[in-house]
Order: structure tokens, then C-alpha cells, then sequence
């Protein structure tokens, strides 16, 4: 029988201090062509609803990412090699690093997601599934400075970052994650120790690919409108981080594939005249006016293996479906 004791995670927080959090969904929703982060979708109702939305027909991205990892597992564990810490990027139900453990047979994994309640209920059960690998759960914003711990500095470390997150941010920012991811696994600026630090790292990563408008138009507007609660529902939490009063009932959901710039935008549309308010502050948005939620990049190979280049990384690999719809990569750091 498992200890109770033992299943409680402890979750190391760094998620960001509120107040400068209100001051930037603020700053967002003053701005002329208004918006508001993606990271703001998953408080506990969101990280749900993005577990349903996974489960969907229209969405293809998980299941082909999950699919082509397995069909090519073998490929894969011998490029990524000897792991002694598997670090999980915005790691969610921890679903996809699970189906990793057999076979790349961490030490230890650590989990980090902004979403600190659902990432904490994760953990518990990998941990009870897991009872072999050291588990730890890091609940911080990716997008902000994030410190190792002194132990994990000489173990052998690959970031993991699927589902294609890479892609919510603009090509430029995504470099520079991509050179933060490396730093973290990166063990070359103590390699003079004594004794020696663990070889470098890498960084396996999902993208998701550039496909048929009409495949990616339907992935975020599925029939049973999970995507539209999903990206709706940051309004509410939205509410609840500074205290204002969107009224979900006069928001909608809009979803299309901007050709130009490769991506699909997320918004929140005004469906009449109304003003929104918080404490301090108010602002009129005249109906069909939107709030930009969310952007998804959708890549071609060459592409993204040049931004890998660009962000350090050597020895790229990537493997892809059938269609060629999504791409997982390798790279050393
Ligand atoms: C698209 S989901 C992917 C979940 C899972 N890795 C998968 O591939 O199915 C994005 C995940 O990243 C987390 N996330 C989003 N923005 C984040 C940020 N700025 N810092 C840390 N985690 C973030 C979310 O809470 C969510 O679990």
C-alpha cells in the first residue's frame, strides 16, 4: 500500500510575483490591439480543459506527436543517450514524459508548469507510478530566469518541450528561450571541476509543422467547442489574478491561420459595446474588437533546425509523421 506521506509533492514556486503579474496583464489590456498571454490560460480549469482538448478528434497535434515518438522510440533513446535527469518544460499530466520512462530510463525527473495545483496532482501520481525515479515538481514561468539546484548541476540533463509550446512565442523570443533551455543543460562552464561534471546535454523537442489551412483551422475550432471554453475561460482567470469584470457570456471565440506569418491567432471578440473594469482602471471595447490570446507558429523543418542553430545547439536530428504534420528534434546543447 503506497504512504500518503510520500505521495504529497512538494512544489518548488517561482512562478512570479502577483503584482507584477497584474501590472502586465494590465499594460496588455490597455494596449491599442489588446492582449493577453497564453500562460494565463492554465489555472486549474484551464489545464483540464487543455487535457480535453487534447483528446479531441480536430486536434491533431498530440496524438501525431505521441505517435511518431513511439514509432520512433529506438531512434530516438539512442540519439538522446544516457539521461541522469529528465527536465520537463511545461509539463502538464506529464503524460508524454511517462511514455518516455521505459525506455529512456531517467534518474530522476523534474517537472516544471506555471500551473501549480494541476502540476502538484501530476506529480502525485507519477510518483506513485514511478516509485524508481526521484520525482520533483518546479512551479515556475519558463519564460522568466529559472535556477537549478547545486545537485542537478552535475548530472547529465535533457529538456524535454513538447506539444509544440515553442511555437506560442515569436520566432525572435523563441530563440532566446531556446538558448535559456540550454543553459540549463548545458555543463560546460565547470567543466575545470574536480571531478569532471557529466557531458552536456540536449533538448527534445515537438514542432508543429506547416499543414493544409484547413486542418489547422479545424484543430482550434472543434465542433464541441472545448477550444473556445479553453480560450475563453482566461478571461476568468483573468478575473481572478486582478480583480476585473469580464463577463464571459459577452466574449467569443476566434480562431484562423494568419498566412502571412505562419501562425494561428487566438482571440477573445467583444460581442457588443461594453467597458471592462478592475480596480484603478477601465477600458471600452466597441463590439467585434479582440483580445489576442494566443499565437501557435507552425514551422517547416529547415526552419527550425536554423533557429536551433541559431540558439546554440550542434548535431540536430528530427524525426516526423507520415504526413509530415509535426516534428520532434534533438540537439546537442
Ligand atoms: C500546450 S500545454 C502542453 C502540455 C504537455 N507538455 C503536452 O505536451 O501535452 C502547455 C503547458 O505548459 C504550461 N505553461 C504554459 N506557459 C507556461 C510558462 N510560461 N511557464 C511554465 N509553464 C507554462 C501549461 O500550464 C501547460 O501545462
Amino acid at each position: 500500500m503506497s504512504d500518503p506521506a510520500r505521495l504529497k509533492v512538494s512544489v518548488h514556486s517561482s512562478v512570479g510575483h502577483l503584482d507584477g503579474q497584474k501590472q502586465s496583464i494590465i499594460e496588455g489590456l490597455l494596449c491599442e490591439h489588446a492582449f493577453i498571454s497564453p500562460k494565463y490560460f492554465y489555472d486549474s480549469i484551464g489545464s483540464r480543459l487543455f487535457e480535453l482538448i487534447t483528446m479531441i478528434p480536430e486536434y491533431y497535434p498530440t496524438r501525431t506527436e505521441q505517435g511518431l515518438m513511439a514509432s520512433h522510440r529506438e531512434a530516438i533513446v539512442t540519439t538522446v543517450g544516457v539521461v541522469d535527469t529528465l527536465i520537463d518544460l511545461g509539463a502538464g499530466n506529464c503524460h508524454k514524459a511517462r511514455e518516455l520512462f521505459s525506455s529512456i530510463k531517467p534518474k530522476q525527473y523534474l517537472a516544471i508548469d506555471i500551473s501549480e495545483d494541476f502540476l502538484e496532482e501530476s506529480l502525485a501520481q507519477m510518483r506513485e507510478a514511478f516509485p524508481g525515479i526521484q520525482m520533483r515538481a518546479m512551479a515556475a514561468d519558463l519564460t522568466q530566469p529559472i535556477t537549478m539546484d547545486q545537485d542537478l548541476l552535475t548530472q547529465r540533463k535533457i529538456c524535454f518541450y513538447p506539444g509544440s509550446s515553442i511555437g506560442n512565442f515569436d520566432p525572435d523570443h523563441a530563440i532566446r528561450l531556446l538558448r535559456n533551455f540550454r543553459n540549463l543543460v548545458d555543463n560546460s562552464n565547470s567543466l575545470d571541476s574536480d571531478p569532471p561534471l557529466a557531458v552536456n546535454g540536449g533538448l527534445l523537442i515537438g514542432v508543429d509543422l506547416v499543414k493544409d489551412d484547413k486542418v489547422l483551422h479545424a484543430a482550434y475550432n472543434d465542433e464541441l467547442g472545448i477550444t473556445a471554453a479553453f480560450n475563453r475561460n482566461v478571461l476568468t482567470h483573468v478575473n481572478t489574478l486582478i480583480t476585473s469584470d469580464f463577463n464571459l457570456a459577452d466574449w467569443g471565440h476566434d480562431a484562423f491561420f494568419n498566412q502571412a506569418l505562419s501562425r494561428i491567432e487566438m482571440h477573445v471578440y467583444a460581442r457588443r459595446d461594453l467597458v471592462v473594469s478592475w480596480p484603478g482602471g477601465e477600458r471600452y471595447f466597441k463590439s467585434g474588437e479582440s483580445i489576442h490570446t494566443e499565437n501557435s507558429y507552425k514551422y517547416q523543418i529547415e526552419i527550425f533546425k536554423e533557429m536551433l542553430l541559431e540558439a546554440g545547439y550542434s548535431e540536430v536530428k528530427f524525426w516526423t509523421d507520415p504526413q509530415k504534420w509535426f516534428a520532434v528534434f534533438f540537439a546537442q546543447a
